[in-house]
């Protein structure tokens, strides 16, 4: 099982002798990460903020189960009382919560999956594990919370962030694989 968390959408699928089996596609990923990020501040603090500026703390402080060490971050906004820039920080409790119903998606499609998954691949999952791609995937602890939720192994692979670009270079070096994938 393959999970390729981008910025647009997560796309879960089981991939068994170079072909899809079944597959599933959300539009909840790193952006809607983000808008959860620029909500949950400006509910909880009246401030306004940029999504560069969400995407920013996602990546500093951002994560899906909690942290060994909570991490704080200043944030620079707007006060929409006072109308001026204002500073605060944010810690990665809050962002962990601001994060949970995207993340949460993320798990519930993982698992949809899962369940429409044939037994004998089922079996297989359990022994290979599932793989995270994409730059979503590098939101801290997502592999613990979904080796929590699901029981199964999970790992995140190596350069996640250019992990679609790295293998597709790779099947253009291997027509042979590319001809074996295209011919199905
Ligand atoms: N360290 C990090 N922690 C959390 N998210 C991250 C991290 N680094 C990058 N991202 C997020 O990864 C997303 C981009 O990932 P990626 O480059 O795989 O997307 P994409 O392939 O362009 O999008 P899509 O697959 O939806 O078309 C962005 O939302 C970015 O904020
Ligand atoms: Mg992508």
């Amino acid at each position: 099982m393959i999970v390729d968390i981008g910025g647009g959408t997560t796309e879960v699928a089981v991939i068994a002798l170079a072909g899809i089996v079944l597959s599933k596609s959300i539009r909840v990923a790193g952006d809607k990460m983000d808008e959860a990020i620029v909500q949950y501040i400006k509910r909880k603090y009246n401030l306004l903020i940029g999504e560069r500026t969400a995407e920013i703390i996602k990546k500093e402080i951002g994560s899906a189960y909690p942290l060994e060490e909570p991490l704080t971050v200043e944030v620079k906004g707007r006060d929409l009382v006072a109308g001026v820039p204002k500073t605060l920080i944010v810690n990665s409790d809050e962002i962990r919560e601001a994060l949970s119903e995207p993340v949460n998606a993320i798990v519930d499609a993982v698992r949809s999956v899962l369940e429409r998954t044939p037994p004998e691949l089922s079996a297989d999952i359990v022994d290979r594990g599932v793989v995270l791609s994409g730059g979503g995937a590098q939101l801290k602890n997502l592999d613990v919370l979904l080796r929590e939720e699901t029981g199964l192994p999970v790992m995140v692979c190596e350069n996640p962030q250019l992990a679609v670009v790295l293998g597709t270079g790779k099947v253009l070096d291997e027509l042979g694989l590319l001809r074996e994938i295209a011919l199905r």
